[in-house]
């Protein structure tokens, strides 16, 4: 097939675009590095000796979107680009609807244009809120608690509409737990503009030595050690989930929410220790309140993708921070 991937350069994209060409698969990518560099194109290149097929270019332009439709035979989309982080979402909602929904709107107007109707989605847990009911399976209730989720939830929404409306649409929606780790190589990762959100990132930052300590959000939940606890998915698994749920597309699924997770639990307090001995470096601790909006835990029922999509995590969490450690310590700042 060949497989257009819109936020192709993104951290999730790029790791996706290795896994479908390892699977014999062609990729074009489309991103307006909004949230990454070029120097990704270069590094895919030295991975997989591809020279990647690549348009600059916004989601929400849509004579972009046709010319890239109308120049390649494109099988299917998955659909990555998009704002994602959750404080930026209540800042700046309008930007998150604009881009977040309003770009998946026209993406799906120009494939409908082109005829191209398969497409899989980049979802994420947090359509579930903050519920508690674990493991979380497909058929838990959904709830929005920022803008950002909401963006979400909506674009989850328009495609079972859409699919509603015309049975020729194929759509999977992928519900992303916690996406770390990097490319074995270390040439690629996750290289987040300005102070990490998210935990991953920032415990590598503290342990190249960018930042003095990791402040642990809250150790008075009721989790075994008190700190929150989170399904972390390496990023490689995540790729290969989308190279299943894309060659499911094949068998007609009509719309389906399928999580991507392992079904493992780990705290902020495991990820540290985890880090530390991927490192071998201390990583310096503050305990401060929680963080508002955040639970104390939530992790997958990771069964229907096994079951739909035959796929399953492999990677264990020492993989995941040993990736980490070898992408931050062979580029301590990142792309630059
Ligand atoms: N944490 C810290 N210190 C930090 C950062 C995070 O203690 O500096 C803690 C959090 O409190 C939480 C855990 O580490 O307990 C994980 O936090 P992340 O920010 O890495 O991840 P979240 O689970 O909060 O958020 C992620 C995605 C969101 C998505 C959400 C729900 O980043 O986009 O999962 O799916 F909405």
């Amino acid at each position: 097939m060949r497989i257009l991937l819109t936020g192709g350069t993104g951290y999730i994209g790029s790791h996706t675009a290795i896994a479908l060409i390892e699977a014999g698969h062609q990729v074009t990518l489309l991103d307006n590095f909004s949230n990454s560099k070029p120097a990704v194109l270069d590094r895919l290149r030295e991975i997989t000796g591809v020279t990647m097929d690549f348009f600059e270019a916004d989601v929400t332009d849509e004579d972009a979107l046709d010319a890239v439709m109308a120049d390649r035979s494109i099988d299917a989309v998955i659909h990555f680009a998009a704002p994602k982080a959750v404080g930026e979402s209540i800042a700046r909602p309008l930007h998150y609807f604009e881009n977040g929904v309003g770009g998946t709107v026209k993406l799906l107007r120009a494939m409908d244009r082109h005829a191209v109707r398969n497409v899989v989605y980049s979802s994420s847990a947090t359509v579930y809120g903050l519920s508690e009911d674990l493991p979380l399976t497909e058929d838990a209730p959904t709830s929005v608690i920022n803008p950002y989720g909401r963006t979400k939830l909506m674009c989850e929404q328009i495609l079972g509409d859409l699919f509603a409306s015309d049975s020729s649409w194929n759509a999977i929606a992928l519900r992303y737990f916690n996406p770390v780790g990097a490319h074995p190589s270390g040439l690629i990762g996750e290289d987040p503009q300005g102070v990490p959100a998210n935990l991953v990132p920032f415990i590598a930052q503290v342990a190249v030595g960018r930042r003095p300590a990791l402040t642990i959000f809250g150790d008075d939940y009721p989790t075994p050690d008190g700190t929150g606890v989170r399904d972390y998915i390496h990023v490689l698994d995540l790729a290969e989930g989308h190279v299943a749920a894309v060659e499911h597309l094949a068998n007609k699924p009509g719309y389906d929410t399928i999580n991507l997770g392992t079904g493992q639990g780990v705290s902020v307090r495991e990820m540290v220790e985890a880090f530390e001995r991927a490192s071998g470096v201390a990583i310096p601790i503050e305990v401060a309140p929680r963080r508002p909006g955040d639970g104390p835990a939530s992790w997958a029922d990771a069964t229907k993708a096994a079951r739909v999509l035959g796929w399953t995590a492999t990677r264990t969490l020492d993989q995941m921070t040993a990736d980490v450690w070898r992408w931050q310590s062979h580029n301590p700042n990142g792309y630059d």
